[in-house]
């Protein structure tokens, strides 16, 4: 067991909303192995309220530090790292003339693997402690970045992407052979210590019917397992999307039609929806991984909180990297704030800082259906946490001691803030 003392954020549930972030200016976390081996949160709160009850633990204190769950990502690309800030008239060029050549040379092991051991080192020095990642079309780069994550004992989901048509030789797979695959991978790494698998087409248009009908069985056959595509990113995408399945009665439909919209299903981007979408999002569990860098570099549009909020569905914060520009949890929730500010059909939504942490933090987790594993600092809760340090630069030392409340102090980190934030990222209470 071992205790951590400095001021702690976190969202409480004995608050009013879920959203609202509580912050201990004196606090205490305790953290202690589960049954698993995993160490979780096993007391948070003041520090002078709880001291006396862990006589003679080892408590490292931290002045002037913020302690606060670490961020998790709901949809990025490993393989993608080094395809940020390739420029491109929209998405379908952007696919077809940076990514698919960079994804190629996944099918090489040693190349996946250096890719993995980078993504996973990016991860961590901008505070994400979970993603849900794509690999590629390779075996090979699930495994390695399964291996990568497990080395550093981090909870990481990702699958092979299902992509048997409408893509170029070198990332192209087949049917029957990408299924088998999959399931494969499904048992070899599904639930293996703290990591996780996702059944992964790329995006329907991507994929024959055969392997659409095929992933959804294994989604039905394997149902804590999770699913993750792409959506109604982009105008070009959507109108091929309907010609391309035009019995379903939206892009959306197609996947649900396809038995993979459920409880763990995540769908990035969602931003070209109407309200009958956003009702079959609430109705089937699934969660939108809303991307803000990724929609605004590549002109895809804007997502429409007032309506995903209207309706009811679940959503959290990603980077999409490569199509997004930044792995910093804080450049993405500035970005969220930008389009609920100026991308709203009715304008000058102002989302508070506080659902904006909520959205990369514990909303997030929600979306994955992993309340209370990860996401936040409550009893119980796995200890992937942040020190995080104000002063980290001069201009956010200035910003944060002015700070009156807990919103411009999250608000000055959300502004300000990148890597230089994140002094230390722990995993499963390591260091
Ligand atoms: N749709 C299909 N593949 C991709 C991808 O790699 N990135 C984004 N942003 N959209 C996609
Ligand atoms: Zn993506």
């Amino acid at each position: 067991m071992k205790a951590y003392r400095s001021s702690i954020l976190r969202f409480a549930p004995d608050r009013p909303s879920r959203q609202a972030a509580v912050l201990e200016e004196d606090g205490l976390l305790v953290v202690a192995p589960n049954a698993a081996g995993v160490q979780v949160v096993k007391a948070v709160g003041q520090y002078r309220e709880l001291i006396g009850q862990f006589p003679g633990i080892t408590v490292e204190h931290l002045p002037g530090r913020i302690i606060a769950t670490g961020f998790v990502d709901l949809h990025i690309h490993y393989p993608q790292t080094d395809v940020i800030g390739s420029p491109a008239s929209g998405l379908l060029p952007w696919l077809e003339n940076y990514t698919f050549p960079e994804e190629k040379r996944f099918s090489a092991p040693e190349y996946s693997a250096q890719a993995a051991t980078f993504f996973i080192a990016e991860l961590l020095r901008n505070g994400v402690t979970t993603a849900l990642t794509f690999a590629t079309s390779h075996p090979e780069s699930v495994n390695a970045v399964f291996h990568e994550a497990q080395a550093n004992g981090m909870r990481m989901i990702t699958g092979k992407c299902l992509q048997d048509r409408h893509s170029p030789d070198g990332v192209r797979d087949e049917t029957e052979q990408s299924l088998i695959d999959t399931e494969a991978l499904i048992q070899q790494w599904h639930g293996t210590g703290r990591l996780g698998y996702a059944i992964t087409p790329r995006f329907a248009p991507s994929c024959t019917d055969a392997q659409l009908r095929g992933a959804g069985e294994l989604a039905a056959k394997y149902p804590d397992v999770w699913i993750q595509s792409h959506v109604a990113e982009n105008k070009d995408e959507i109108i091929w999307a309907r010609q391309l399945f035009p019995s379903s009665r939206s892009y959306l439909a197609t996947y649900a039609d396809f038995g993979l919209m459920r409880d763990r299903a995540i769908y990035a981007h969602c931003i070209h929806f109407d309200d009958n979408d956003r009702a079959l999002m609430r109705e089937t569990g699934a969660a939108a991984a809303v991307s803000p860098t990724s929609n605004l570099f590549l002109g895809s549009g804007f997502f429409d909180y007032e309506g995903a909020d209207r309706v009811g569905y679940r959503y959290g914060l990603a980077s999409d990297v490569g199509g997004g520009t930044s792995f910093s949890p804080f450049h993405t929730m500035l970005a969220a704030y930008y389009v609920g500010r100026e991308g709203q059909t009715k304008p000058g939504l102002s989302l508070s800082p506080q659902t904006l942490w909520w959205q990369h933090t514990a909303g997030a987790a929600s979306a994955l259906r992993l309340d209370g594993v990860i996401g936040n600092l409550q009893p119980g809760c796995e200890a992937d946490f942040l020190v995080l340090n104000p002063q980290a630069t001069p201009l956010l030392a200035r910003k944060t001691a002015r700070a009156g409340s807990l919103d411009e102090l999250l608000f000055a980190m959300i502004v300000l803030g990148d890597d230089r934030l994140i002094e230390k990222a722990v995993i499963s209470g390591r260091n």
